[in-house]
Protein backbone atom coordinates (compact mmCIF):
# COMPACT_ATOMS: atom_id res chain seq x y z
CA UNK A 1 0.00 0.00 0.00
CA UNK A 2 1.16 3.49 -0.79
CA UNK A 3 2.70 5.53 2.08
CA UNK A 4 0.46 8.36 3.72
CA UNK A 5 1.09 11.63 1.98
CA UNK A 6 2.57 13.11 5.11
CA UNK A 7 5.11 9.91 5.63
CA UNK A 8 6.27 10.14 1.67
CA UNK A 9 6.83 13.91 2.49
CA UNK A 10 9.08 13.00 5.41
CA UNK A 11 10.79 10.51 3.65
CA UNK A 12 11.59 13.15 0.94
CA UNK A 13 12.38 15.85 3.18
CA UNK A 14 14.62 13.76 5.00
CA UNK A 15 17.81 13.58 2.93
CA UNK A 16 17.30 17.19 1.90
CA UNK A 17 17.73 17.96 5.37
CA UNK A 18 20.29 15.55 5.58
CA UNK A 19 22.36 17.01 2.45
CA UNK A 20 21.85 20.69 4.12
CA UNK A 21 23.76 19.21 7.26
CA UNK A 22 26.59 17.28 5.15
CA UNK A 23 26.83 20.51 3.13
CA UNK A 24 26.84 22.94 6.18
CA UNK A 25 29.61 19.96 8.09
CA UNK A 26 31.35 20.00 4.41
CA UNK A 27 31.55 23.82 4.65
CA UNK A 28 32.66 24.52 8.16
CA UNK A 29 35.41 21.85 7.64
CA UNK A 30 36.50 23.92 4.34
CA UNK A 31 36.76 27.05 6.45
CA UNK A 32 38.89 25.05 9.30
CA UNK A 33 41.25 24.16 6.33
CA UNK A 34 41.61 28.01 5.23
CA UNK A 35 42.35 28.86 8.78
CA UNK A 36 44.75 26.06 9.31
CA UNK A 37 46.66 26.35 5.84
CA UNK A 38 45.39 29.70 4.53
CA UNK A 39 44.88 27.75 1.23
CA UNK A 40 40.26 27.23 0.38
CA UNK A 41 40.25 23.41 0.29
CA UNK A 42 38.75 24.11 -3.64
CA UNK A 43 41.05 27.01 -5.01
CA UNK A 44 42.81 24.89 -7.56
CA UNK A 45 45.78 27.26 -7.34
CA UNK A 46 46.42 25.89 -4.28
CA UNK A 47 46.56 29.02 -2.63
CA UNK A 48 49.49 30.70 -5.23
CA UNK A 49 48.63 33.76 -8.28
CA UNK A 50 48.12 32.20 -11.75
CA UNK A 51 50.71 32.35 -13.56
CA UNK A 52 50.15 34.91 -16.83
CA UNK A 53 49.97 31.46 -18.70
CA UNK A 54 47.29 30.13 -16.92
CA UNK A 55 45.56 33.44 -16.91
CA UNK A 56 45.49 33.35 -20.49
CA UNK A 57 44.23 29.73 -20.86
CA UNK A 58 41.87 30.61 -18.36
CA UNK A 59 42.74 27.00 -16.35
CA UNK A 60 45.44 26.12 -13.85
CA UNK A 61 48.43 23.54 -15.25
CA UNK A 62 46.76 20.84 -13.82
CA UNK A 63 43.88 20.98 -16.14
CA UNK A 64 45.94 20.32 -18.92
CA UNK A 65 47.32 17.10 -18.02
CA UNK A 66 43.86 15.52 -16.93
CA UNK A 67 42.75 14.61 -20.59
CA UNK A 68 45.75 12.54 -21.72
CA UNK A 69 49.07 13.19 -23.14
CA UNK A 70 49.87 16.80 -23.40
CA UNK A 71 51.70 18.82 -26.68
CA UNK A 72 54.68 18.70 -24.79
CA UNK A 73 55.18 15.25 -22.85
CA UNK A 74 57.04 13.24 -25.77
CA UNK A 75 57.21 10.24 -23.58
CA UNK A 76 60.97 10.17 -23.57
CA UNK A 77 63.51 12.76 -22.78
CA UNK A 78 63.80 15.49 -25.16
CA UNK A 79 66.95 15.16 -27.13
CA UNK A 80 68.81 18.18 -25.97
CA UNK A 81 69.09 16.32 -22.12
CA UNK A 82 70.28 13.17 -23.45
CA UNK A 83 73.08 14.86 -24.99
CA UNK A 84 74.41 17.06 -22.16
CA UNK A 85 73.81 13.65 -19.61
CA UNK A 86 76.12 12.37 -21.94
CA UNK A 87 78.85 14.59 -22.12
CA UNK A 88 78.82 14.79 -18.01
CA UNK A 89 76.82 18.46 -17.63
CA UNK A 90 74.92 17.55 -14.78
CA UNK A 91 76.70 16.79 -11.22
CA UNK A 92 75.59 17.17 -7.41
CA UNK A 93 72.54 17.60 -6.61
CA UNK A 94 69.68 18.22 -10.02
CA UNK A 95 66.69 20.30 -9.53
CA UNK A 96 64.17 19.62 -12.71
CA UNK A 97 62.22 22.85 -12.68
CA UNK A 98 58.79 22.12 -14.29
CA UNK A 99 59.61 19.07 -14.90
CA UNK A 100 55.75 17.96 -16.14
CA UNK A 101 55.33 13.85 -16.11
CA UNK A 102 59.36 13.84 -15.21
CA UNK A 103 60.88 11.82 -18.61
CA UNK A 104 64.02 14.64 -18.55
CA UNK A 105 64.48 14.30 -14.32
CA UNK A 106 64.20 10.73 -14.40
CA UNK A 107 66.45 10.23 -17.49
CA UNK A 108 69.10 12.42 -15.04
CA UNK A 109 68.32 10.20 -12.36
CA UNK A 110 69.18 7.33 -14.32
CA UNK A 111 72.49 8.17 -14.69
CA UNK A 112 72.85 7.98 -10.89
CA UNK A 113 72.47 11.66 -9.89
CA UNK A 114 70.28 12.51 -6.99
CA UNK A 115 67.11 14.11 -8.67
CA UNK A 116 63.93 16.72 -7.31
CA UNK A 117 61.48 17.49 -9.98
CA UNK A 118 59.32 20.03 -8.97
CA UNK A 119 55.92 21.27 -11.02
CA UNK A 120 52.93 23.17 -9.64
CA UNK A 121 50.29 20.05 -11.50
CA UNK A 122 49.67 17.52 -9.09
CA UNK A 123 48.37 15.39 -11.39
CA UNK A 124 51.84 15.46 -14.09
CA UNK A 125 53.89 14.66 -10.30
CA UNK A 126 51.94 11.05 -9.73
CA UNK A 127 52.52 10.22 -12.98
CA UNK A 128 56.37 11.30 -12.66
CA UNK A 129 56.27 9.26 -9.67
CA UNK A 130 54.11 6.02 -11.26
CA UNK A 131 57.39 6.00 -14.10
CA UNK A 132 59.95 6.03 -11.66
CA UNK A 133 58.14 3.38 -9.63
CA UNK A 134 57.70 1.48 -12.84
CA UNK A 135 61.19 2.16 -14.01
CA UNK A 136 62.65 1.19 -10.71
CA UNK A 137 64.67 4.99 -10.81
CA UNK A 138 65.02 6.78 -7.68
CA UNK A 139 64.06 10.53 -7.99
CA UNK A 140 61.61 12.64 -6.15
CA UNK A 141 58.77 14.50 -7.57
CA UNK A 142 57.06 17.42 -5.51
CA UNK A 143 54.80 20.26 -5.76
CA UNK A 144 56.40 23.27 -5.67
CA UNK A 145 56.44 26.75 -7.20
CA UNK A 146 59.42 27.72 -9.32
CA UNK A 147 58.58 31.20 -8.68
CA UNK A 148 59.12 30.64 -4.77
CA UNK A 149 62.02 28.06 -4.34
CA UNK A 150 63.69 29.38 -1.37
CA UNK A 151 60.66 27.68 0.60
CA UNK A 152 62.45 24.16 -0.70
CA UNK A 153 65.00 25.08 2.39
CA UNK A 154 67.49 22.88 -0.56
CA UNK A 155 70.44 23.56 -2.47
CA UNK A 156 71.44 22.34 -5.93
CA UNK A 157 74.28 22.07 -7.64
CA UNK A 158 72.69 21.43 -11.04
CA UNK A 159 69.28 23.04 -12.22
CA UNK A 160 67.10 22.39 -15.65
CA UNK A 161 64.39 24.15 -16.82
CA UNK A 162 62.93 22.13 -20.30
CA UNK A 163 60.17 24.47 -21.00
CA UNK A 164 59.29 26.88 -17.96
CA UNK A 165 61.48 29.26 -18.39
CA UNK A 166 59.40 30.70 -22.25
CA UNK A 167 55.94 30.08 -20.39
CA UNK A 168 56.39 33.09 -17.88
CA UNK A 169 55.62 37.32 -18.77
CA UNK A 170 58.69 39.20 -18.44
CA UNK A 171 57.92 40.28 -14.22
CA UNK A 172 57.96 36.70 -13.42
CA UNK A 173 60.99 36.33 -15.40
CA UNK A 174 62.58 38.09 -12.85
CA UNK A 175 61.24 36.89 -10.15
CA UNK A 176 61.97 33.02 -11.62
CA UNK A 177 65.57 33.71 -11.66
CA UNK A 178 65.95 35.46 -8.26
CA UNK A 179 63.79 32.04 -7.52
CA UNK A 180 66.79 29.65 -9.54
CA UNK A 181 69.51 31.62 -8.09
CA UNK A 182 68.38 31.45 -4.23
CA UNK A 183 68.60 27.57 -4.82
CA UNK A 184 71.36 27.15 -6.64
CA UNK A 185 75.29 26.37 -5.26
CA UNK A 186 77.72 29.48 -6.51
CA UNK A 187 79.37 27.71 -9.26
CA UNK A 188 76.49 25.79 -10.14
CA UNK A 189 75.02 25.37 -13.61
CA UNK A 190 71.69 26.17 -14.53
CA UNK A 191 70.56 24.69 -18.45
CA UNK A 192 67.56 26.39 -20.20
CA UNK A 193 66.06 24.89 -22.92
CA UNK A 194 63.34 26.69 -24.36
CA UNK A 195 61.52 27.52 -27.67
CA UNK A 196 63.29 30.09 -29.26
CA UNK A 197 61.90 32.60 -32.29
CA UNK A 198 64.19 31.94 -34.94
CA UNK A 199 61.71 29.89 -37.34
CA UNK A 200 60.25 28.48 -39.30
CA UNK A 201 57.89 26.60 -37.47
CA UNK A 202 58.78 28.19 -33.59
CA UNK A 203 56.57 26.89 -30.65
CA UNK A 204 54.08 28.95 -28.63
CA UNK A 205 55.74 31.77 -26.57
CA UNK A 206 58.89 31.76 -28.42
CA UNK A 207 61.93 33.55 -26.77
CA UNK A 208 64.66 36.05 -28.96
CA UNK A 209 68.58 35.15 -27.83
CA UNK A 210 69.07 38.64 -26.28
CA UNK A 211 65.47 38.51 -24.23
CA UNK A 212 66.94 35.51 -22.93
CA UNK A 213 70.30 37.14 -22.14
CA UNK A 214 68.33 39.69 -20.47
CA UNK A 215 66.54 37.70 -18.08
CA UNK A 216 70.45 36.48 -16.64
CA UNK A 217 72.26 40.01 -17.29
CA UNK A 218 74.54 41.62 -14.75
CA UNK A 219 72.80 41.78 -11.15
CA UNK A 220 70.90 38.77 -11.41
CA UNK A 221 73.03 36.22 -10.13
CA UNK A 222 73.92 34.60 -13.05
CA UNK A 223 76.08 34.90 -16.32
CA UNK A 224 75.41 33.67 -19.35
CA UNK A 225 78.57 31.04 -20.18
CA UNK A 226 76.82 29.86 -23.62
CA UNK A 227 73.15 30.03 -26.02
CA UNK A 228 73.17 28.22 -28.88
CA UNK A 229 70.53 26.36 -30.89
CA UNK A 230 68.92 23.66 -30.65
CA UNK A 231 64.98 21.97 -31.08
CA UNK A 232 62.37 21.00 -29.06
CA UNK A 233 60.33 18.05 -29.79
CA UNK A 234 56.83 18.43 -29.52
CA UNK A 235 53.43 15.86 -29.87
CA UNK A 236 51.93 18.68 -32.15
CA UNK A 237 54.51 18.39 -35.03
CA UNK A 238 56.21 16.01 -36.27
CA UNK A 239 58.76 18.48 -36.79
CA UNK A 240 60.42 19.58 -33.71
CA UNK A 241 60.47 23.09 -33.03
CA UNK A 242 63.79 25.54 -33.03
CA UNK A 243 64.79 25.91 -29.33
CA UNK A 244 67.78 27.45 -27.47
CA UNK A 245 70.01 25.67 -25.09
CA UNK A 246 71.59 27.72 -22.58
CA UNK A 247 74.10 27.07 -20.17
CA UNK A 248 74.28 29.53 -16.83
CA UNK A 249 76.34 29.82 -14.32
CA UNK A 250 75.34 30.56 -10.57
CA UNK A 251 77.71 33.66 -9.64
C1 LIG B 1 55.82 23.14 -21.15
S1 LIG B 1 55.70 22.19 -19.72
C2 LIG B 1 57.28 21.34 -19.69
C3 LIG B 1 57.27 20.12 -18.81
C4 LIG B 1 58.58 19.31 -18.78
N1 LIG B 1 59.72 20.08 -18.38
C5 LIG B 1 58.82 18.66 -20.11
O1 LIG B 1 59.84 18.96 -20.76
O2 LIG B 1 57.99 17.83 -20.52
C6 LIG B 1 55.89 23.39 -18.42
C7 LIG B 1 55.71 22.78 -17.04
O3 LIG B 1 55.96 23.78 -16.04
C8 LIG B 1 54.99 23.66 -15.02
N2 LIG B 1 54.86 24.96 -14.36
C9 LIG B 1 54.28 26.08 -14.84
N3 LIG B 1 54.37 27.09 -13.98
C10 LIG B 1 55.04 26.61 -12.90
C11 LIG B 1 55.45 27.15 -11.66
N4 LIG B 1 55.18 28.43 -11.33
N5 LIG B 1 56.13 26.36 -10.80
C12 LIG B 1 56.39 25.06 -11.11
N6 LIG B 1 56.03 24.48 -12.26
C13 LIG B 1 55.36 25.24 -13.14
C14 LIG B 1 53.73 23.20 -15.73
O4 LIG B 1 52.82 22.57 -14.88
C15 LIG B 1 54.31 22.25 -16.78
O5 LIG B 1 54.39 20.94 -16.29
Amino acid sequence: MEAPLTERHAGATRPAACDHKARDTSRREEAKMSEQTGVRADDPYSGRQPTSHERRAGQPWDASYLDGPVPWDVGEPQPSIVRLGGEGAFAGAVLDAGCGTGENALHVASLGLPVLGVDVAETALSIAREKAAGRGIDAEFVVADALHLHRLGRVFETVLDCGLLHTFDSDERRDYVASLASVTARGGHLYVVCFSDVGPGTGPHPIGQEELRAAFARGSGWSVASVGPDRIQTRFDAQDAPAWLAKIERI
